[in-house]
């Protein structure tokens, strides 16, 4: 427990630069910043997201978060990032690399959510960008996955944009804000071509 209390993921994963923003491992001196940003994005987060625990936004909560983080680290199972600002540090959004599968599928998931003040600066694009060479080159993985509701248009413009194909619908895919949603199925292999 002790090792939890006083991890710094930074010392275990060094961060990764994009264009404007850098990402790093997420700490618990981040609680304040993250819980005021969620909490002002909770309205526009909410519908594409799994459920909030009620506690989800409380200091215990953050700690078991980071917990969670700290051993998908350690056994390669995922890779968690906040999204900061290069210009001034602020806390815009987070990304994280999930259900990182080795053996003959080498692959993982993309998952992101965007704090509502910073939406459409692009810097998720760069966050994803910067992402990238971290999962193919630093990971080794062949194949990065993301899955997305029909109707979020946002989502579907940055994975297309950043070379994610298209490749399937799958029924009824994830328990999204409490109901069992269809989803896309986005893929995008090491050697994709980025399209602007
Ligand atoms: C999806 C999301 C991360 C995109 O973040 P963002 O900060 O707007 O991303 P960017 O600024 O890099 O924009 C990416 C592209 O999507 C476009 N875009 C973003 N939101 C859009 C919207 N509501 N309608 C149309 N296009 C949109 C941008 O214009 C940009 O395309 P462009 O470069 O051709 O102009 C953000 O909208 C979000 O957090 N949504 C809620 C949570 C969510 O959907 N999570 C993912 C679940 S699959």
């Amino acid at each position: 427990m002790a090792f939890f209390r006083t991890i710094n993921f930074t010392d275990l994963m060094p961060s990764i630069e994009g264009d404007g923003v850098i990402l790093r491992m997420p700490q618990m001196t981040d609680f304040e910043e993250w819980a005021a940003l969620r909490e002002a994005s909770r309205g526009f987060l909410v519908p594409w997201e799994p459920t909030w625990p009620d506690d989800d936004l409380t200091r215990g909560a953050f700690r078991r978060r980071l917990k969670r983080y700290a051993e998908d680290l350690r056994t390669d199972q995922g890779y968690a990032f906040l999204i900061i600002r290069a210009s001034d540090g602020a806390l815009v959004g987070g990304l994280t690399l999930a259900n990182i599968r080795r053996g003959v599928a080498q692959a993982g998931s993309l998952g992101y959510w965007m704090g509502l003040p910073y939406i459409r600066h692009g810097y998720m694009t760069a966050a994803v960008r910067a992402v990238i060479p971290f999962a193919f080159a630093t990971l080794r993985l062949h194949r990065l996955e993301a899955a997305c509701i029909p109707t979020n248009i946002g989502s579907i413009r940055l994975l297309e944009k950043n070379g994610f194909v298209r490749e399937g619908y799958a029924r009824e895919y994830l328990c999204i804000n409490g109901i069992w949603q269809d989803h896309l199925l986005y893929g995008r292999l090491k050697d994709a071509s980025i399209k602007g």
